[in-house]
């Protein structure tokens, strides 16, 4: 009962503050419009549906071929009887995407993370991590027994001290998101990739916000910069820009992803991924890969939207990327604003501490390319006269 009442306290105060989160229900499919119980047909502004594919008939179609086929779930972890051969085809065309040697299936990008780090490093070794890492290294990192560094976001400086620090470590590890998902902004990677090798650290990317969005053929932020092909390993989502539905992987050198396989724990103690994801997963990377609109549409729409809101006087972080954050600074602020945004049909979430720092709420916008001109045209109107008032 105790415990109960200190929960219950908790979260009165955040209602006091203005601070909890209310999850809307959506009565459609994702798409760049949606119906919102209780407030009927918005734009949706702030959803990972980068490319659109959320609802794309092949997309929906290949699913339900996979279940006619291969049925609605294995019942079983991979290394028991869950791996189908659509799992393999999956893994290695992920490979074939990322120029890597394979790709290890998990449930989620945060599975991905979880099961990388307690994996490979142990007391002897280092992990130096991005301090705006996404939450799934940040607890990934925890579970590892190695020696932790933190440097400043994207501070090669900094990155440099943390290596001299680790100098004397069997093995480093050093972990960045490709692109940081509250800001937008990208990592460095060609000078990480420098430093990684001057120090002899193994560079992992987590390109959950790059893969189908970034690079002139949606392989990622290592495309974006030009270092395609000179990353060690990856982790990525098939949750946000591949069709947005669940699944992630670690795609990488073949010894790391068959080690993976034999002692990752999010892997072996974990249900495989249905063969609805599978093939959904591989019809998205079909269609990214016939058709270079998506991609397109996806970067001109966002550079619309970004000038468009900055000549209307709304500073948002400056960037290429589709997330595109307005900084409000208080939190109950950022979330009233939200609200208001969504009362005038449009849909965009706010986020404030804990989730970004403290004094650093904002209102992230997340483009698609499936929005057409009308839709940024009206979400930009309704973001001026909202900040206006
Ligand atoms: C950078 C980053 N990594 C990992 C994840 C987790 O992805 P998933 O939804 O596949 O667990 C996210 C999702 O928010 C993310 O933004």
């Amino acid at each position: 009962m105790t415990l109960l009442s200190t929960l219950s306290s908790e979260l009165d105060q955040m209602a006091a503050a203005g601070t909890l989160k209310k999850e809307l229900s959506l009565k459609s499919a994702q798409g760049p419009v949606v119906d919102v119980e209780g407030f009927g047909k918005v734009i949706m502004l702030t959803s990972n549906n980068y490319l659109g594919l959320a609802d794309h008939p092949a997309i929906v179609e290949a699913a339900e071929k996979a279940e006619r086929d291969y049925g609605y779930g294995l019942a079983s972890v991979r290394f028991i009887c869950g791996t189908q051969t659509i799992h393999r085809q999956l893994e290695e065309r992920i490979a074939r995407f990322f120029g890597t040697e394979d790709t290890i299936l998990y449930g989620s990008c945060w599975n991905a993370n979880e099961g990388l780090f307690q994996t490979v490093a142990q007391e002897q070794d280092a992990i130096i991590s991005d301090e705006l890492n996404h939450a799934s290294i940040i607890d990934g990192v925890r579970l590892s027994k190695a020696r932790k560094e933190r440097y400043r976001n994207r501070d090669l400086a900094d990155l440099r001290r943390a290596l001299e620090a680790t100098r004397d470590a069997r093995n480093k590890v050093v972990m960045t998101d490709g692109v940081f998902s509250m800001e937008g902004s990208l990592a460095p990677l060609p000078e990480m990739i420098d430093l990684a090798r001057e120090f002899d650290a193994f560079l992992v990317v987590d390109e959950s916000h790059g893969t189908g969005v970034l690079g002139r053929t949606g392989r990622g932020t290592a495309e974006e910069l030009g270092v395609f092909g000179k990353i060690d390993a990856y982790t990525s989502t098939l949750g946000k820009a591949l069709g947005g539905s669940h699944g992630g992987f670690t795609t990488g050198p073949k010894v790391l992803v068959d080690y993976l396989r034999q002692k990752s724990r999010p892997y072996l103690f974990s249900n495989t991924l249905p063969p609805a994801v599978v093939m959904g997963s591989l019809a998205a990377l079909d269609l990214l890969e016939k058709d270079a609109s998506f991609i397109t549409r996806l970067r001109e729409n966002t550079m619309y939207f970004r000038s468009q809101l900055t000549a209307k006087g709304i500073t948002v972080r400056e960037g290429i990327h589709p997330i595109v954050p307005i900084i409000i600074g208080d939190t109950a602020k950022a979330i009233a604003m939200s609200r208001e945004l969504l009362s005038r049909g449009v849909y965009v979430s706010g986020f404030g501490f804990p989730v970004v720092p403290q004094g650093q709420a904002r209102l992230r916008c997340q483009i698609s390319a499936a929005h057409t001109r009308e839709h940024l045209d009206k979400a930009i109107s309704a973001i001026v006269e909202v900040a206006r008032s």
